[in-house]
């Protein structure tokens, strides 16, 4: 794992998690339990925390990173798709942050909402519980239905698999 210490604080993970060779953790990042962490994904904590819920996954090529004073927070069971980029956020549980989506500064997410793919989130935007969000700049559109809550479980649960099967099975051949 490419974990970094940075002014004497050193990222936390738990052996139940894995985070994957060719992603890079810096500094004051906790992890919680069962979490995957894909490669190509940058968490830069220098300046403040960036905590990861339990049951988490954070997907290939996302960057995440916190301003002096400030703090990411992911809650439990959040999917963050590949390539998403998360600043200074808040994101309560159970969130699906879609494919290439930017947070900007201080948004804050309440639990069950999707950001639709491709979106741009203006900063401070504080999204209500079960609200869509898409565009650029992004806006509420609809109430996230039962299906697509269901949807979003069944991809926390794949990726707890995915970590348990990582943890157990990969081995580097070439
Ligand atoms: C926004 C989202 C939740 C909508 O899903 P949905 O309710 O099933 O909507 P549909 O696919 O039926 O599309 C409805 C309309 O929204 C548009 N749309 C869908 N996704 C969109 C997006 N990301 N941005 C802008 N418009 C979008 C569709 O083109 C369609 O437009 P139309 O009515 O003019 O034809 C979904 O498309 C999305 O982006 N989910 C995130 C996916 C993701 O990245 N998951 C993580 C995978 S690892």
């Amino acid at each position: 794992m490419a974990l970094y210490e940075f002014d004497g604080k050193r990222p936390s993970v738990p052996t139940d998690s894995f985070v994957h060779p060719a992603a890079v953790l810096i500094g004051d990042v906790r992890l919680g339990h069962e979490c995957l962490i894909a490669p190509g994904v940058s968490i830069r904590a220098e300046f403040g925390p960036a905590e990861i819920g339990n049951r988490s996954n954070i997907q290939d090529n996302s960057t995440i990173h916190v301003n002096p004073d400030m703090r990411v927070i992911i809650e439990d069971n959040v999917v963050i798709a590949h390539g998403v980029i998360l600043h200074d956020v808040h994101i309560k549980a159970r969130c699906v942050i879609g494919m290439g989506a930017i947070l900007m500064f201080n948004v804050v997410c309440a639990e069950d909402v999707i950001v639709a793919a491709g979106s741009l989130v203006p900063k401070g935007l504080q999204i209500p519980a079960g609200k869509i969000v898409s565009g650029n700049p992004a806006e509420i559109i609809r109430d996230v239905s039962e299906k697509q809550k269901l949807m979003a479980r069944e991809g926390v649960d794949a990726y707890c698999d995915l970590c348990r099967k990582y943890l157990a099975t990969m081995k580097l051949v070439g």
